[in-house]
C-alpha cells in the first residue's frame, strides 16, 4: 500500500517556466525576450549537467551555486552581459507559483491519510522560499533537500532520505517527478513512480522506466487509493 507521496520540486510542483515567461514579457525586455527560449533551455541543461558532473567528480556544491553557474554559462553563450537581468532571473527561483492543480491534489492526498513531501536537489532555503511563495506548506509533511547527504539525484543516497524521514519501505512510496531521469532513478531504487510528462517528451533510455506517465498532477490521488 502507498503510504507516502513524494514530489520533485522544480517543474513538478513549481512552474519554473511560467515565472520565467513573465520576466521575459516585462516592458523593456524585448531585446532579450527573443533569446529567452534558448537561454532557458541551456540554463536548465547546464544546471542539471553540473549536478551530475559534480557527483561523478566526487564534488558537491549547493544547488543554489550550481544554479548560478548554469545561468552564467547560459548568459555568456547568448552574449548577455547584464547583472540586473541575472539578478532578476535568479530571483525567479524564490518566487515560484505551484501548478494550478497542486493545492487540491495535495489536500486530497492528506484527506486520504497519506504522508506528503518534497524531495529536491534544491538548497533548503530555496525550497522554503518556493513553498512559501506557492503557499502549499500546509499540505506538506516534510520538505527534504539533498543537502542532508551532499550528493544530487539520482544517487540512491538521495532516495534513501525518504525512508530515513518517514520510516517507510520503498514500495510504500509513490515518487512523482517531471524529470524522466529522476523518475527512472526512483524506479530503479524501488519506488512506485510517476513521470509527469507535460511537454510530451520521449521516454528516457535508462535502465529503469516509470510505472505511470501522466500529463499533469490531477489524477495522482487515484494511484494511491
Ligand atoms: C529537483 C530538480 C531536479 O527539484 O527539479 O530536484
Amino acid at each position: 500500500m502507498i503510504t507516502t507521496c513524494v514530489f520533485d520540486a522544480y517543474g513538478t510542483l513549481f512552474d519554473v517556466s511560467a515565472a520565467a515567461r513573465e520576466a521575459a514579457s516585462l516592458p523593456g525586455q524585448q531585446d532579450w525576450a527573443d533569446k529567452w527560449p534558448a537561454l532557458a533551455e541551456s540554463w536548465r541543461s547546464k544546471q542539471l549537467q553540473y549536478t551530475w558532473l559534480r557527483v561523478i567528480m566526487g564534488d558537491y556544491m549547493p544547488f543554489w551555486e550550481v544554479t548560478k553557474d548554469g545561468l552564467d554559462w547560459a548568459m555568456e553563450a547568448q552574449g548577455l552581459d547584464d547583472p540586473e537581468l541575472r539578478e532578476r532571473l535568479l530571483a525567479l527561483y524564490w518566487e515560484l507559483s505551484a501548478y494550478p492543480e497542486v493545492p487540491m491534489m495535495l489536500a486530497k492526498l492528506k484527506s486520504l491519510g497519506k504522508k506528503t513531501a518534497v524531495l529536491s536537489n534544491g538548497s533548503p532555503d530555496m525550497l522554503d522560499g518556493a513553498v512559501d511563495s506557492a503557499v502549499i506548506g500546509e499540505w506538506l509533511d516534510k520538505v527534504i533537500s539533498v543537502e542532508e547527504v551532499g550528493i544530487f539525484k539520482p544517487a540512491n543516497a538521495v532516495y534513501d532520505l525518504v525512508g530515513k524521514h518517514f520510516g517507510c519501505a520503498p514500495n510504500e512510496v509513490l515518487f512523482v517527478s517531471s524529470n524522466g531521469w529522476d523518475a527512472a532513478g526512483a524506479s530503479q531504487y524501488g519506488f512506485n513512480t510517476v513521470w509527469v510528462n507535460r511537454a510530451g517528451d520521449p521516454m528516457d533510455r535508462l535502465p529503469a522506466a516509470p510505472q505511470h506517465v501522466l500529463n499533469d498532477l490531477t489524477t495522482i490521488s487515484e494511484l494511491v487509493q
